[in-house]
């Protein structure tokens, strides 16, 4: 939590109904240092108890009000238009979402000086030669990596003080909306359902909550600029699965092994991926936890 400081910091999390959006609310609602505003598309919260607004991030104004009403010191943008495959098909939905979106926060968190936090993802690498640094050249393979990469640039133009955080393959238990990877993975086996499984595509999965732990840190210490999270193993999607099904003593033969151009997606995947998270460790004490440390951990939750 944030400590030490006399006055309640304001903090806008923005997508807070969305799968780490609600986990970044939850963690702050339990805060009395701060004081919480959160918005997302719907027209309610889904989690219980928080100041809310519907806020849709394409519309200027109601950015703009909701910015300049609350007046945050810190804005956490976790909205963004996440589909994939849908991205290829829905271009102009995902521009506007993910790039006029953006563009409107960041606008609005200049006008104020406000810390910009913002997410983003490897989907911006082409995964020929991963894992990447922060310094490494983008060169997104798919629609939604273009976007994601076009609302990084938005903001780094936009003269706001912003941290943007890179990440991929998120995972960790929601409360509401869709289920994760890893409770996707557990019901399918439970059910007896055979899952294909890529062999191809390597990355570090993330736990969410080493992430919320992460945005913290970047908050309590002011850093700005780009950051990778991720979890601590490079790992393929099929070995992550695996582990899952050994852990929680589930049949590992209805894991099917499959290559990524097997699946016919509308969308390009970068393969060989994952972020090197030596800056985080380095500067913010970055420490993810071992994958059967998080799986514990989510069967406490
Ligand atoms: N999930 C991953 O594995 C992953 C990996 C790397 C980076 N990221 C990045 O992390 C961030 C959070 O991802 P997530 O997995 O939590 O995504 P998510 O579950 O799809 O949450 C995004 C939220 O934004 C909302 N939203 C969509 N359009 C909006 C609009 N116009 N105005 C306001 N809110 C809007 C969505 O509402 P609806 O659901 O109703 O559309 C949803 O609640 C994103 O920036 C994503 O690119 C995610």
């Amino acid at each position: 939590m944030i400590e030490n400081d006399i006055i309640k910091k304001r903090i806008l999390v923005i997508g807070s109904n969305g799968m780490l959006g609600q986990h970044i609310t939850e963690f702050y609602n339990k805060s009395d240092k701060v004081e919480l505003m959160c918005v997302s598309v719907e027209e309610n919260s889904f989690i219980p108890d928080v100041q809310y607004k519907q806020v849709d991030i394409s519309q200027k104004d109601q950015v703009k009000q909701v910015i300049l009403n609350f007046f945050p010191d810190v804005i956490i943008n976790t909205a963004a238009f996440t589909n994939v495959d849908k991205s290829e098909t829905e271009k102009e939905t995902a521009w506007k979402i993910n790039v006029g979106g953006v563009e409107n926060i960041a606008l609005y968190s200049w006008t104020i000086d406000a810390h910009l936090i913002h997410f983003s993802t490897d989907y911006i690498f082409d995964g020929k030669n991963g894992p990447y640094t922060e310094d490494d050249k983008p060169n997104p393979i798919g629609y939604y990596g273009r976007t994601k990469l076009a609302s990084e640039n938005s903001i780094r133009v936009s003269g706001t003080r912003y941290t943007i955080i890179r990440s991929n393959v998120l995972y960790g238990p929601s409360k509401y909306g869709r289920p994760d990877f890893v409770k996707w993975v557990i019901n399918s086996l439970q059910n007896g359902e055979r899952i294909c499984i890529v062999t191809d595509q390597i990355g570090n999965p993330t736990y969410i909550d080493d992430l919320v732990d992460a945005v913290n840190k970047i908050i309590e210490f002011k850093k700005e600029g780009i950051f990778n999270i991720g979890g601590r193993e490079m790992i393929s999607r099929f070995d992550f699965t695996i582990r899952i099904a050994k852990y929680f003593g589930l049949d590992e033969k209805l894991i099917v092994p499959i290559l990524t151009k097997e699946l016919n997606q509308p969308a390009s995947r970068p393969l060989k991926s994952g972020l090197i998270t030596i800056k985080a460790e380095t500067e913010i004490g970055f420490k993810p936890h071992k994958i059967e440390e998080t799986f514990f951990l989510m069967q406490k939750d």
